[in-house]
């Protein structure tokens, strides 16, 4: 595996987060382009967690070759959420849980 592969730069910080991502496709647009992508969410205990790979993935990731960022936001959420992570197991079992982005 190409030491710049996505899921190899975005796992060696060891940080831990929840992704729960969705893609879409919406068909052409009016230019005849594929209007195709992905709105990634992730849920971690603190913003410097999901920094820290974003970062890391803006510096190298050959997914870079296909994908382009169009936008980004971030909500804090009541700290009775952290109910999520207790309910799921330990951090590390949640976070094995639900690796996949769909
Ligand atoms: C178009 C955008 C993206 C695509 C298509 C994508 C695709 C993938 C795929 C196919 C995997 C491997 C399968 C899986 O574990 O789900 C993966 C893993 C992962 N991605 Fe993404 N990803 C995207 C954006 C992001 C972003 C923005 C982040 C974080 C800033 C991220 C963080 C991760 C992490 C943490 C893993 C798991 C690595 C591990 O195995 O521990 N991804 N991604």
């Amino acid at each position: 595996m190409s030491f710049n592969a996505h899921i190899r730069r975005a796992a060696e910080g060891g940080e831990v987060m929840l992704r729960r991502s969705f893609d879409y496709d919406e068909g052409p647009t009016a230019e005849g382009l594929p209007d195709t992508g992905l709105v990634f969410i992730a849920y971690q205990a603190d913003a410097e967690q999901f920094l820290a790979i974003q970062q890391r993935l803006s510096d190298a990731d050959l997914l870079n070759d296909y994908a382009v960022p169009i936008g980004s936001a971030v909500f804090g959420l009541d700290a009775s959420c952290r109910g999520l992570l207790r309910h799921n197991g330990t951090r590390q079992e949640a976070s094995r849980r639900t690796q996949g982005h769909r």
